[in-house]
């Protein structure tokens, strides 16, 4: 018998009490560690609950500015932010994207104005502006790939020009990182990072989000540009091909279901990687501990550290204030 088996080995040991088990812990979640996703809308003086996101909320740009004040106070370092564009201002070309002076753009001026230290990324992605609620151009029932490309290439470049520390490409068009990277070079926007949604899946967990956002496909689903959840050999190419097109950090998304496929990018790239803890995720543990199901601290503790666990640099979560307050 070995003196690594039981008897003389009784892993208990290093679980004994508090002190012990914080001396051999492996891995730590840090406030560094935390991206916050922000909504805005249009308007003043307006902050609106979502719906299927309990605690969460839509927040008109006067009062996103408090928002994102109490996020770097509490030690956070970066925002993404999703804009929500009323009706009348989607089409099929995504023209509002472009608009200088667009609520993403007003945005980025009024939050780098205010907050010039914190890192803010946007979503660059067609489906909050687009009539169908898709990621791309749409032509007879199908999602123009290259044509959308484009599009977003220059969405990424208005972002810039707002003054975008990074632009974080949630669309899943083939090729994008490239001409994204190609065009930011071109237009002198040699410093703004790109965080590429490299491998993200046809979930139904971004239930919530287009709740939130109204962006709700209005025919068909994505799944003929996001991934299929059986998969991950192309999780790692996507991630793979994206590092090359010139990527800085590359997210997996969901999060929870997806721990396999993080642990398999991490190990696959050499920049950051990152994962969205998305809407589902979150509005799952909430509406347990509303039933008094679960503990809700603890549950979202469980998770993040999951992300660290599974290879997790950077996690954007809607638990973000919640977590650091505890940390
Ligand atoms: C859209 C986008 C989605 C999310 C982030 N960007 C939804 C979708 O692809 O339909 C989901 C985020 C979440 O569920 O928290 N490009």
């Amino acid at each position: 018998m070995s003196h690594s088996q039981f008897p003389y080995s009784r892993p208990r040991r290093l679980r004994a009490n508090g002190n012990i088990r914080r001396m051999v812990e492996e891995n730590h979640l840090s406030v560094s560690d935390f991206i916050v996703p922000l909504f805005v809308m249009e308007g003043t003086g307006k902050k609106e609950e979502i719906a299927s996101m309990p605690d969460y909320y839509r927040f008109t740009l006067d009062l996103l500015i408090d928002e994102v004040r109490e996020i770097e106070d509490l030690g956070i370092p970066s925002v993404l932010l999703f804009a929500k564009v009323p009706d009348e201002k989607k089409d099929n070309e995504g023209t509002e994207a472009l608009n200088a002076d667009g609520l993403m753009q007003k945005a980025v001026r009024a939050i780098k104005k205010e907050c010039p230290e914190l890192v803010v990324m946007t979503d660059v992605a067609m489906d909050p502006y687009s009539s169908f609620g898709h990621d791309g151009i749409v032509e007879g029932g199908q999602i123009l790939n290259d044509e959308s490309a484009d599009l977003l290439a220059k969405m990424a470049v208005s972002h810039a020009e707002a003054g975008a520390d990074f632009v974080a490409p949630s669309d899943m068009m083939d090729g994008r990182i490239l001409m994204m990277r190609d065009a930011l070079e071109e237009m002198g926007f040699v410093n703004t990072g790109i965080m590429a949604y490299s491998a993200k899946y046809a979930s139904s967990y971004y239930g919530p989000f287009r709740d939130a956002l109204d962006s709700t496909p209005g025919f068909g689903d994505k799944k003929t540009y996001q991934m299929n959840p059986a998969n991950s050999l192309e999780a790692i190419k996507e991630a793979i091909s994206d590092e090359q097109e010139g990527a800085d950090i590359i997210m997996v998304k969901p999060g929870i279901p997806y721990l396999d496929v993080l642990r398999a990018v991490k190990e696959s790239v050499h920049v950051p990687v990152s994962v969205y803890n998305v809407s589902g995720e979150y509005s799952m543990i909430k509406a347990a501990a509303e039933k008094g199901w679960l503990n809700e601290e603890h549950a979202m503790m469980e998770a993040l550290i999951a992300f660290k666990r599974a290879g997790a640099d950077l996690i954007a979560t809607y638990f973000a204030k919640d977590a650091a307050r505890l940390l």
